[in-house]
């Protein structure tokens, strides 16, 4: 755009050319920057229209006026044209940063590993449940507890093998009264509950408890028992029978049966251990991987409250009467889901764990 507008015969023709080539290189600016380029050399101090404007003064007086207006059209025109394309340009830069800075907020986010309860856990969940169903409440006590609680006001005595370290663990040898060590199973919850509480009692009490054993495929040294307690005026035996049959139906199936053993426990009289039909085969199959051609599954151990333990909590034995049970959980859980090694339980897999979702 170097046309010499200064001579009149060329100014109309070369305004004219000056329009044209300003409107092509406006059109094809691209950038901001580049439109301003094109602004200076159209229209700037340095432009043909400035070049013209400082040409009217040598121009003859009558063709002056309509020069002048000619030029100012033409530069009006020409500045409307480039401040038009400038707004374009500037919205076009500015929605192209905006997303080149934009964030997709609608992108899925990686799946995030959830939280469960283990499965010991949700079985015990599932065992409380099951006795809050039957009105039992829940109760809990020390996992480092006192002796007394965990064996002399059970009526275990000072010489029962038992107490001997190498099944207990102790945590502080001290006088007898207050010896302590980590309970070797959940019924001193019982002695402390009926301590602190008249009866009637309807309790279930899961909790952790710990023994001196080497970890094997059915050991752990710290594993999870529910105690049970039922204690009013005329409890009897069929009502131990009843409620853990009734337990053993809505936790292994309607059809399940149970049996009682014989056994011993120092704090029950008469105990028994309590076993339930396999629900895994018609009972007896000898290729069944769970009663192993059995029948029946070993399940917890239960009794009548000895009077001595009733003593102990200062409870009348004339007065009342009461059925104990305890389970360990892991033997439930393994029963349940045919598990065959105890280990799994803490070795923390998670191929194993994901296989409980709860
Ligand atoms: N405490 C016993 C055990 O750990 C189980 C049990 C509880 C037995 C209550 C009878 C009554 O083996």
């Amino acid at each position: 755009m170097t046309s010499n507008l200064t001579a009149p015969m060329d100014l109309e023709e070369s305004l004219s050319n000056l329009r044209r080539q300003t409107g092509e290189a406006v059109a094809a600016a691209s950038t901001v920057d580049e439109l301003a380029g094109v602004e200076a050399s159209s229209v700037g101090r340095e432009s043909p229209i400035a070049a013209a404007r400082r040409g009217l003064g040598k121009m003859p007086a009558e063709e002056r006026r309509d020069a002048g207006r000619l030029i100012n059209e033409v530069a009006k025109e020409l500045e409307s044209l480039i401040a038009r394309r400038r707004g374009e340009l500037a919205l076009e830069e500015r929605n192209a940063a905006i997303e080149a800075e934009a964030i997709d907020v609608t992108v899925d986010y990686m799946e995030l590993a959830a939280g469960r309860l283990h499965v010991i856990q949700q079985v015990m969940d599932e065992v409380c449940d099951i006795f809050i169903g039957l009105g039992y409440h829940i109760a809990e006590g020390p996992e480092a507890e006192l002796a007394w609680y965990n064996f002399d006001a059970l009526n275990t005595p000072p010489d029962h093998p038992g107490r001997l370290e190498s099944d207990t663990m102790y945590v502080d040898y001290g006088k007898p009264e207050d010896e302590m060590l980590l309970r070797a199973h959940t019924s001193p919850i019982q002695a402390r509950y009926m301590e602190q509480n008249d009866p009637p009692v309807y309790i279930v009490a899961p909790g952790r408890a710990y023994r001196n054993d080497t970890i094997d495929a059915s050991h752990l040294p710290v594993f999870h028992q529910i105690e049970g307690l039922a204690v009013d005026n005329s409890i009897t035996f069929s009502d131990l029978k009843g409620t853990l049959a009734e337990f053993a139906r809505q936790f292994f199936g309607p059809e399940t049966t149970v049996r009682m053993r014989p056994h011993y426990f120092p704090f029950t009289e008469p105990s028994a251990e309590m076993d339930v039909s396999c629900f895994n085969c018609d009972g007896g199959e000898s290729s069944c991987r769970v009663c192993k051609g059995v029948g029946w599954l070993e399940m917890l151990g239960c009794g009548m409250v000895d009077p001595n333990v009733f003593a102990a909590v200062n409870y009348d034995p004339n007065e009342v009467t009461g059925f104990a049970f305890g389970m360990g959980v892991e033997r439930l859980a393994m029963v349940r889901h045919g598990i065959d090694s105890i280990r799994h339980f803490i070795d923390n897999d998670v191929r194993f764990l994901n296989q409980f979702p709860g």
